[in-house]
């Protein structure tokens, strides 16, 4: 080799990128370039003469001695990737160029090493090698398109939600999920913003590849070379069908719960109104002779408002105001009862039959009105089939475990009885369906529907704490599945048939609390008509007042329930340890909290439901002054 050729070579081992140096046979360093002082840390000076072990991460010098025998033994050269040590200890990945060299006469003498460092490449694969384990692990559904939105790549949680394999989507544009409810300028506007280069984020309803639609959440982000022009967009979505549904659920019972509390205001209100007008009319009537020209006039205005009241119990029900007899029962014999006259009410087209579970648990309602339920849904099963068609009452127990109860913002996992109806009739679509508890929605004919039938379906299932669920397709018919709480008390037996009330009249003095004064008008009217004398206040305070200073006897207390400051039953309790024998009734249409808690509803407290009328005030009066005494004669 001449002068001009070794000089060459020098100048392109100083000038390489790699670590270039030697070792003797010894395995003692002897050259080191520019670059290894570089990248190990060490002056020539440092290094020369040093063994090559310096260099070696400790346990790993037999790999080095075997790779030195290998080429000590004729072997040429040897490509491998390795770990050395810096200077200062650091660990650095290399890649290894190994080979002999010879001297004149052709015997090895040394080895020489050309090393370069890619411990930062190493980090660079390890690092993508993580990002690719988080993508492909990820529940969130990544797909990469190119630009023209044709599919390069999904993760496989693409596969798991949309049931697509993957290798069946590569290459195909990623509108294969288009369930068509988003118009086209929704996705123009999607388009252009990514265009663009900004991020889109939105809802879009895409379509399994069994058919089923759900709604993904999703953000679309372009992806830039490093000139900034656009190759790729990384799609990141995740379903989110079934937190919707559980928004929706939790919507509606807000709705519900508004539109109750507006109902029940509104009713409570009415009941005072339909008592005047209902009272006063029935007065009126009793005075008339049956040829009075004005006996027509008040029988018009006494029916609407018997009417109005019935409309009135049923907006109570809905919003879980109305006051409830509950009773331990078995929802079997509730049906059993029914049943004939059930039968009657669809009519004979009509194919009725129960499914009654043996061992069926006990509930605590009121079988009255459990009775109205049965009767509401089954009208609304026959007024679906017209013509012919079956219907069908079933009774069960039902457990409900979390996994339910996730799945249903209302339910309370628990012990439940369920009581379904199912017909066979037209059924429903999803929008019907999202009205129908709320009061007079109907699609019936003016005089058919008030639509007032499954809201109070709906209140008295609230109230009794269960729930209510309805299942219908248009054309398929429906089923309304009704959960009651499963108690573990054993059936109460029916109260005992109580003496016939044989005359309502009496002569007892009365003190009558309420504070609408029309009712209280009323009320006194009636009871002094039938002949008892009455003391009249208009508040509790005033009744407090009246019970410390008269003199006689107040045989019974009749009061309204839910009054300014003090509730009737508060009062009761007052004049209760004044006048301890002295009899109590209330009065009220209207259960709110305060009276549910105070005992009145539940306990065995005599209760008149507004509106009243004259007549059942009168029983009631007199069925509360004769109890635990011998009925006047
Ligand atoms: N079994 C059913 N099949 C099909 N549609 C039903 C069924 N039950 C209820 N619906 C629909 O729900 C609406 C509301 O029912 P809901 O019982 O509250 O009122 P209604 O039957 O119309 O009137 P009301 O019960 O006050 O006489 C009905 O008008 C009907 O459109
Ligand atoms: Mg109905």
């Amino acid at each position: 080799m001449g002068d001009a050729e070794l000089s060459l070579l020098a100048a392109v081992v100083n000038a390489s990128d790699d670590a270039i140096f030697s070792v003797d046979r010894d395995l003692n360093i002897t050259s080191w370039n520019g670059s290894a002082v570089r990248i190990y840390g060490y002056t020539p000076d440092e290094i020369k003469g040093q063994p090559i072990s310096v260099l070696i991460p400790v346990g790993r010098g037999d790999e080095t001695s075997a790779i030195g025998q290998k080429l000590f033994g004729g072997e040429s050269l040897v490509h491998y990737e390795f770990e050395h040590l810096r200077k200062d200890g650091a660990r650095l990945q290399v890649s290894l160029t190994l080979s002999p060299i010879k001297d004149a006469a052709g015997v090895i003498a040394g080895v020489s090493i050309i090393s370069r460092d890619i411990t930062e490449r190493k980090r660079a694969d390890e690092e993508r090698g993580r990002l690719i384990t988080a993508i492909e692990q990820s529940a969130e559904v990544v797909i990469i398109t190119n630009t023209k939105g044709e599919i390069e790549y999904v993760n496989p949680s693409f596969t798991r939600i949309t049931g697509h394999r993957r290798e069946d989507v590569i290459g195909l544009n990623a509108n294969v999920q288009g369930s068509g409810k988003q118009d086209q300028a929704y996705y123009q506007q999607m388009w252009a913003t990514i265009l663009r280069g900004d991020i889109w984020h939105g809802e879009i309803v895409n379509r399994r590849k069994d058919g089923t639609l759900y709604t993904e959440e999703m953000n679309i982000a372009p992806v830039r070379d490093a000139q900034g022009a656009i190759t790729h967009f990384i799609a990141n979505k995740r379903d989110v069908t079934e937190r919707k549904r559980i928004e929706d659920q939790f919507r509606q019972a807000q709705k519900m719960e508004a539109v109750g509390r507006l109902a029940g205001g509104i009713a409570h209100d009415f009941n005072n109104l339909l008592t005047v007008i209902n009272g006063y009319s029935e007065m009126g009537l009793e005075r008339l002779t049956a040829e009075d020209p004005l006996r027509h006039t008040l029988e018009q205005i006494h029916k609407a408002g018997e009417r109005a009241v019935s409309l009135t119990r049923q907006l109570l029900a809905f919003s879980r105001q109305q006051t409830l007899a509950p009773r331990v029962l078995d929802l079997n014999a509730v049906v059993a009862g029914v049943e004939t006259m059930l039968r009657r009410l669809v009519g004979e087209d009509i194919e009725l039959t129960t499914v009654r579970d043996g061992a069926l648990g006990h509930v605590k309602a009121d079988p009255g009105q459990i009775e109205q339920v049965l009767m509401n849904l089954s009208v609304n099963a026959r007024d679906a089939m017209p013509g012919a068609g079956k219907l069908s009452i079933e009774t069960a127990n039902v457990d409900f475990d979390d996994t339910h109860a996730k799945r249903h913002v209302a339910i309370t996992p628990g012990r439940y009885v369920m009581l379904a109806v199912s017909d066979t009739g037209i059924g429903m679509d999803a929008e019907t369906q999202s009205h129908i508890f709320e009061p007079f929605f109907t699609t019936k004919a003016k005089d058919k529907g008030t639509g007032l039938g499954l809201a109070m379906v709906y209140g008295f299932v609230k109230q009794a704490g269960g729930h209510i669920w309805v299942y219908s397709e248009p054309g398929q018919g429906t089923t309304v599945k009704i959960y009651l709480p499963r108690v573990a008390d054993a059936v109460e037996p029916l109260p005992s048939v109580r003496t016939p009330v044989r005359t309502a009249a009496g002569s007892e003095t009365v003190l009558l609390v309420e504070d609408d004064e029309a009712v209280r008008a009323l009320a006194s009217g009636i009871l002094q008509q039938c002949g008892y004398k009455v003391l009249e206040s208009t508040s509790p305070e005033d009744a407090l007042q009246i019970c410390e200073r008269h003199e006689e006897t107040i045989h019974l207390l009749l009061t309204d329930v839910v009054m300014p400051r003090i509730s009737g039953p508060k009062t009761a309790q007052r004049m209760g340890a004044l006048r301890p024998g002295m009899k109590v009734l209330y009065i009220s249409g209207y259960t709110d909290d305060s009276a549910v808690r105070a005992g009145v509803v539940e306990g065995d407290a005599a209760f008149l439901q507004k509106p009243f009328t004259g007549t059942s005030l009168a029983r009631a009066v007199r069925e509360v002054l004769d109890q635990g005494s011998e009925p006047n004669s």
